[in-house]
């Protein structure tokens, strides 16, 4: 019943704003475990990408990878980087580490969790501010490349935040993206948003597969830290939005409904 009001009213950008909002800022402040730092689906690399070995122990490899494969579609190294929808700042983390941008800025709708993402991730070129996708706190030509990662559906308006996009940017710089769409006309929407962008499409590659291949790879682990986190009433509600193998996520992906995709666009 919560999820047919929550499909219906979806069709409004109002309501989109105010379920992210929501969902977000509760989930910082609820579930603050310090060793949490990711919020996407994950990603297992395809055959010919190389594979990444890391030097820690993580406790969440993939949906780190899919940090990773996505900025390795340009160089980061002593560029401006904004990321929107930072999260608790995982990603962000890895990327200002492992590809030395000059600055990475993170930003989030939701206030707890940039304060979350402040508080565990202190690096000289790192820092999370709360700003919205679709009005970016920042001046015109300012940085090289805007990450973001797994957030564009939870926006009220996205031409509007493609727009900002290509506002911030400079000149040559990249918008790497990755992100889902609950049915195959929602992604073909998403595609014609993008192509009317004004910013050039240089790749698009569905990986909806890459991702299936990663939830069935984490799910042992995912599965025990829900029963360790969160309270048993929440954990079937909970399990769901994690998208554990058998949840409405993980199914309607599995079987075609619901797509995932990764796009690199340029400002040229
Ligand atoms: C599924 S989480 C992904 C977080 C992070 N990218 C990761 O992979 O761990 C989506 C994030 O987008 C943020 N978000 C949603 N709408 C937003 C908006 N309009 N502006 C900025 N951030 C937004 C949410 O607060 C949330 O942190």
């Amino acid at each position: 019943m919560i999820n047919l009001i929550i499909k219906t009213f979806k069709r409004y950008a109002w309501f989109k704003r105010f379920n992210a909002k929501v969902t977000y800022e509760l989930l910082a402040k609820f579930v603050p475990a310090e060793d949490w730092h990711f919020m996407n689906y994950g990603y297992e690399p395809n055959a010919d990408e190389a594979p990444l070995h890391l030097n820690e122990q993580v406790l969440q490899p993939y949906p780190l990878q899919m940090y990773h494969y996505l900025a390795t579609k340009t160089a980061l190294a002593t560029k401006d980087v904004l990321e929107v929808g930072s999260g608790r700042g995982g990603g962000a983390r890895y990327l200002a580490n492992a590809m030395n941008p000059n600055s990475y800025l993170g930003i989030d709708l939701a206030q707890s969790a940039v304060d979350l993402a402040n508080k565990l991730h202190r690096q000289s070129n790192l820092k999370f501010i709360q700003g919205s996708a679709e009005e970016i706190p920042l001046p015109d030509n300012s940085l090289d490349v805007v990450i973001n990662v797994e957030s564009s559906h939870c926006y009220g308006n996205v031409d509007q935040f493609l727009s900002e996009v290509k506002r911030v940017l400079r000149l040559g710089g990249y918008l790497l993206l990755v992100d889902f769409r609950n049915e195959v006309k929602n992604m073909e929407l998403f595609q014609r948003q993008i192509r009317n962008s004004g910013l050039k499409l240089v790749q698009e590659e569905n990986i909806s597969k890459n991702v299936i291949a990663a939830i069935e790879a984490e799910n042992p682990a995912k599965v025990k830290r829900i029963e360790e986190l969160i309270p048993k009433r929440w954990q079937k509600l909970f399990s769901d939005f994690a998208g554990v193998v058998g949840s409405r996520f993980y199914n309607t992906l599995k079987n075609g409904t619901r797509v995932y995709y990764r796009f690199v666009l340029q400002k040229v």
